[in-house]
Formats: structure tokens, sequence, C-alpha cells
């Protein structure tokens, strides 16, 4: 397993340019073409508790780079540990206990748009399609961080490196984020290195054949295309750690803006969304199923969801789906006080539909954290996790 480190870069074929990206279906909705930023349609959304593969919402910052075959794919694993190791896929895999996760990924600008109604923003314009939940399974990042021997008293930080070049980082690196080494060595937190998505070989939009997965941080630290690790003492000074994926304070602006003043964003904060109806969906009177999804960060659940049809006067609480069958697929039973829970929840209830009207939701975690009403508006609109209102309107309106 203890290899040496090689000059290769771990198998790729780097490439600025976008033709050979992966076959994408059409059901998405494509936010930005090059690089391909596509959210899942909200409303397919609460139809599988593990979003399809193929639907699951794309975030890339360039090109998909090309492995040029699976034998030829390399992880590095370096920095401050006593045996540097070169591990090619076959080790992962042979060498190492799998481990499966349910893990929900968010991107940090899952709901921008509504934000950039206060003041604009610049940034791929999500609706509320950008989270996705999916089981994965490879390997415990802990594990291999053990095999080389990291030490724990002086490195604090794990830096990911992934093959695909996005023109903000410098020197030539991947795309770079770093975790804490505490969430890294805690099996609890079941950081991954993923070969796995949902069954199936992990796609190429989504990091084949290797990506980290960080349970219950944002997407952005979730690096694809893995190739490298590096143990450090310090955070990555990448540009997606140190000038973006920041909720900086509303005073500030591209002309006043300090990225020094705010961390880096690592924890999903609690989350709530409807997906069906889409705002604006013109509906006669009438009872009706609303459905959406609810997550948050740090392990904790979705204790409660809560909707509101009369502008928030009066609230009812949705049914939590859980242990059951959606799209002929077991739902874990999940909620148990204590019990570390990484995956999120899909929800329904049933109102009396009388439009035009205003549906509002809202959750709170069982660490009893709550959203704000409104978005806290931020340079680079990130963490919109206000209260979801979506707009019903009359069958006959002519909007
Ligand atoms: N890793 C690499 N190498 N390059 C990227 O552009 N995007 C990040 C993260 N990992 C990214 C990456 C962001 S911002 C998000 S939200 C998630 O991947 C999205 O993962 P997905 O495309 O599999 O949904």
């Amino acid at each position: 397993m203890n290899g040496h480190i090689s000059d290769e870069y771990a198998g790729y074929l780097r490439t600025e340019k976008y033709d050979k990206e992966p076959y994408r279906r059409k059901e998405f909705i494509i936010n930005c073409e090059k690089p391909f930023n596509a959210e899942t349609r909200p409303d397919l959304l609460p139809r599988s508790f593990y979003v399809p593969n193929d639907l699951f919402f794309v975030r890339n910052h360039a090109p998909v780079p090309v492995l040029k075959s699976e034998e030829e794919f390399r992880l590095r694993v370096e920095g401050i540990v006593a045996f540097p190791l070169l591990l090619s896929l076959q080790d992962l895999k042979t060498k190492f206990r799998k481990h499966t996760v349910t893990a929900v990924l968010q991107c940090a600008g899952n709901r921008r748009t509504e934000m950039s109604r206060i003041k604009p923003i610049q940034g791929v314009p999500w609706l509320h399609g950008a989270a996705g939940n999916a089981v994965w399974s490879g390997v415990l990042l802990k594990d291999v961080l053990m095999a080389a021997g990291v030490y724990p008293n002086k490195a604090e930080h794990v830096e990911f490196e992934g093959a695909d070049l996005p023109p903000e980082e410098d020197n030539r690196r991947g795309y770079l984020a770093s975790i804490p080494l505490k969430k890294a060595l805690d099996e609890g937190e079941e950081v991954l290195l993923a070969y796995e998505m949902n069954g199936e070989v992990l796609p190429r939009d989504h990091g084949y054949p290797l990506r980290a997965i960080v349970p219950g941080f944002v997407g952005a630290r979730s690096v694809k295309w893995l190739s490298r690790i590096i143990c450090k003492m310090d955070s990555s000074d990448g540009f997606f750690m140190t000038k973006d994926y920041k909720y900086l304070p509303s005073s500030m602006d591209f002309e006043n803006v300090d990225w020094t003043s705010t961390p880096p964003i690592m924890n999903l904060s609690v989350q709530c969304a409807i997906c069906d109806p889409m705002p604006n969906t013109k509906l006669s009177q009438g009872p009706y199923k609303i459905r959406g999804y609810a997550l948050t960060g740090k392990g904790e659940h979705i204790m409660r969801v809560e909707l509101s049809v009369n502008g928030s006067k009066e609230w009812q609480e949705a049914k939590l789906i859980k242990g059951e069958k959606i799209a002929n697929r077991e739902i874990p039973k999940r909620i148990t006080a204590g019990i570390k829970d990484w995956s999120w929840v899909l929800w329904e209830l049933v109102v009396d539909i009388k439009p035009p009207m205003i549906i509002t939701a809202r959750a709170i975690d069982s660490a009893c954290n709550t959203q704000p009403e409104v978005p806290l508006w931020n340079l680079r609109g990130v963490m919109n996790n206000s209260w979801h209102k979506i707009n019903i309107l009359p069958l006959s309106s002519a909007l």
C-alpha cells in the first residue's frame, strides 16, 4: 500500500476545454452551461428519498476532468503524515473497509435567487433545487489518514484537491477545500472518500472515480475528482475557502469587502423548501398535498416542519416521511435522540387551497435551530435559509 509519490497527476487529462463533458438529461434547470451548473426541478425532488444520480444537481467550476483509465488513477495522501501514500482505486477498495452513509448535499448558494430580490447578487441563480440526498459508499477518510500515520498533534486541517482546473485557483492547482482534521478523524462524523453514489459507480459529473463526502457541511467541501489529500497546519488558502463561500456581513459590498473578516462556511444550517407545487402555480380551490424537503447540519435531525396558509398567522404541522417506501426504495427509520443523522427528510401536508395565496414553510431541528423569517442578504448570496414562501395563483390568472 505504501507507494512513492510520482509526478503523474492522478491519471487525469486535466482540461480547460468543454469538449468532453458527460451526457446530461434535459429535465435539469440549467443555470449555466460552461461550467455546467444545473439544479433538479424542485417538483421532482420529493418523488424519491434518494435523488436519482442523473437528476442530482450539478455544481461545477470548470470542465469535468477526463480520467485516462481507472487503472491509472492515483490518490496522493501527504503533508504532516509519517507515511505518504499513493493509492490506486483497487487499493482503496480492497485494503480498507467499505463504509456507506446516507447524506444530503446542499450547495451554499441554494435559494440565492430569492435573496437577490432584496439586492442583486452575482452568482449562479439557484432556485431551491441545489440540494439532494443520496447514499454514498467508499472508505472512511479516518482510515486512510490513520494508514498514512497522520500526526494529530501537528496537523489541524485536511486539504482536498480536485483534478479540475477552475480559473479562480492560482498555481494550476485543482479545486481546493479543507476541513478540520478533528472532523476527519471522528468516526461518527463519517467523512467519506466515496466511489459509489446510490449503489452505482460515481458519475463523472459527481466526481468519478473518487470524491470527498463531508456529511453536514456545505457541498463546497465535498471535493470531486479527488486526487490529493494534504494534512496541514492551516486551512486551505484556495479561492473557494478564502474568497468565496463566506457569509459576509450585509454591510460589505465588492467595494469594501474584507474577505479575512469572516471564516469559510462549513456547517449546513436548518433549511426547508416547498417543492410541489412550484412557485406561481395556478391551482383551483380545494385540497392539495404540499410536498417538500427539510435538512440541517451537525448531525441533527429535523424535528418539525410547519406550514402556514394565512400569512404566517397560524401554523400546521406537516407529516415527516420516514420508514416508508418512495419510488420502491426503503427510507431508513430515523430520529433516535443522540444518533447523528446526515440525510434530509421529506414532508407532506394536505392544505385547503384558496388562490391567490402565499404558502409558507419553516423547519425546526433537534437542537431547536429555526430559520429566519427573511433572507439575510450577503455579497455572495449564500446560506439563504429563510422561511420558504411560494405564491399560488388562481386558474384564471393571466400571469
Ligand atoms: N469539487 C471540485 N473538484 N470542483 C467543483 O467545482 N464544486 C463543489 C463541490 N465539489 C466542486 C467540487 C460545490 S460548490 C458543490 S455544491 C458540490 O461539489 C456539488 O456536488 P455535485 O455536483 O455532485 O452535486
